[in-house]
């Protein structure tokens, strides 16, 4: 496991998931404890990426149950189809919010929080659990992020 990470934060947010994607491969590899690489991951994307907030919901019965995470306390438990990630998990796809206000059933953790991106990665068909990125400022996510941390959950697929 590498003992720090190597990122500019000044280049531009595509090379800096391009960079930061293989020392996530590195960081997991050898550990076979979930919980410790998606804290080290949630650690990796807030130090790469200075995200807000950045954390994992675990798939647990019929609820998200907050997981890893770098940022402000949040909820622990989401139902299904509620919220930004119950819908990620209803709909098993990347969810984009430009503005949460806009979005109905949005769930304030944080009123801070103006953007969001979740992702699902999935095991065996089934969503085993979402990762969830909140900004502070309007409209803050994109293709390039969106294509950067779909990689990142087919590599934590890998490990789930
Ligand atoms: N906003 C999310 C809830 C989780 S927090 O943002 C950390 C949602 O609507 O599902």
């Amino acid at each position: 496991m590498a003992e720090e990470l190597l990122i500019s934060t000044s280049v531009e947010k595509a090379e800096r998931y391009e960079t930061l994607l293989p020392q996530i491969e590195g960081l997991v590899s050898g550990e076979a404890d979930l919980i410790a690489n998606l804290s080290n991951i949630a650690a990796a994307l807030k130090q790469a990426m200075n995200f807000f907030w950045v954390g994992f919901y675990l798939v647990k019965e019929k609820q998200l149950v907050l997981g890893p995470f770098q940022g402000p306390i949040a909820c622990t438990r989401i139902e299904y189809g509620r919220g930004v990630c119950g819908y990620a998990w209803k709909e098993k796809k990347t969810v984009i919010v430009p503005n949460v206000e806009e979005f109905p059933g949005h769930i304030a953790c944080s009123s801070a929080s103006q953007s969001e991106i979740v992702l699902p990665a999935f095991k065996s068909g089934q969503v085993a659990l979402v990762l969830d990125v909140d900004s502070d400022k309007l409209n803050d996510f994109d293709k390039k992020d969106q294509e950067g941390l779909e990689k990142l959950m087919r590599i934590i697929e890998r490990i789930l």
